[in-house]
């Protein structure tokens, strides 16, 4: 048997149409269209593509982009005197900095200066804090954990009362992944690096979600059959004889865990394109709640 393969193209291309009718129902009522400043600091250029792809994707949709390149040897009050200016521009929805910021510049400061009706990333500790919380709702989820949970939604998964584990504890992914389906009512095991016996917690995971960055994670033989398997890695590895020498994998063997599994998400074309759908839609999110046209959580 072989799993069915979850296609995160085609949701993501959901969400992005869901968004974009959303950006003209806003322009058609007479508001602004929404708007997202990117901030790029140094030339990395893993991050210079996603923010380009980013960027990107605002145009297809209708959301202007408003983007920042600042050099590497960018200061902390630098940095921070812009994302103010950004916080204070009424026709800036969201903003997102780009990370991994270069080591001068204390990330927390940074994350926790944007203001939370901006956070369009979810990082900021006041939206993860709301995200804890029973009976609060953030005013945005991160976007990669969130896309996740569309997928398994789109997907038919049954979360309510399933055994779930996730692999991974990053403040990005694995802590959000954990509170949005505890949210769902699942069950949640969270494994990591310290975790003493990764497979005896799988074998009993109705879904596994594993964002660890390391190759080879889960196999089919620690997996339960019929389970449903979200691989959030991106791993780069080594590929002769292939034209740019490396080729992208996920934390998930997936030859031998799709014939196991009972529907699983491949690298690439699963989560990844699920995270700048659902930044898309946290931005619009935002000039709804600007708008009025959705309601703001209370703080
Ligand atoms: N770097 C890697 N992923 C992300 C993300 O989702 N948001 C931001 N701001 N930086 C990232």
């Amino acid at each position: 048997m072989s799993a069915e393969i979850i296609d995160g193209r085609a949701v993501a291309r959901k969400v992005r149409e869901s968004a974009s009718a959303r950006v003209s129902a806003l322009v058609a009522a007479g508001h602004a269209a929404p708007g997202l400043a990117t901030v790029l600091v140094g030339q990395d250029p893993a991050s210079d593509t996603y923010v380009r792809m980013k960027r990107r994707s605002c145009e297809e949709l209708g959301i202007r982009s408003i983007h920042h390149a600042l050099p590497a040897d960018t200061s902390e009050e630098e940095l921070l005197a812009l994302v103010a200016a950004l916080d204070a521009d009424p026709s800036v929805d969201g903003i997102l900095v780009q990370l991994p910021l270069p080591r001068q510049i204390d990330e927390k400061a940074v994350l926790g200066a944007i203001g939370i009706r901006k956070d369009v990333d979810g990082f900021h500790p006041h939206n993860l804090g709301l995200l804890a919380m029973k009976g609060r709702e953030p005013l945005f989820r991160p976007c990669t954990p969130a896309g996740v949970m569309v997928l398994l939604r789109e997907s038919g998964v049954t979360l309510s009362g399933a055994e779930a584990v996730v692999i991974g504890r990053s403040n990005i992914v694995g802590m959000p992944m954990a509170m949005l389906l505890i949210e769902a009512d699942a069950t949640v095991t969270v494994c990591h690096s310290r975790t003493r016996d990764l497979a005896a917690h799988l074998r009993r995971a109705d879904i596994v979600v594993s964002a660890i960055g390391r190759p080879a994670t889960v196999t089919g033989a620690m997996l339960k059959p019929g389970a449903t398997v979200i691989d959030v890695g991106t791993n780069r590895v080594d590929a002769p004889g292939t034209q740019s020498g490396s080729r992208l994998v996920g934390d998930v063997d997936f030859d031998s865990a799709v014939a196991v599994a009972g529907r699983i998400t491949p690298v690439p074309g699963g989560v990844g394109p699920m995270t700048i759908a659902m930044l898309m839609d946290n931005t619009v999110r935002s000039a709804e709640m600007r708008a009025g046209v959705v309601a703001i959580p209370a703080l």
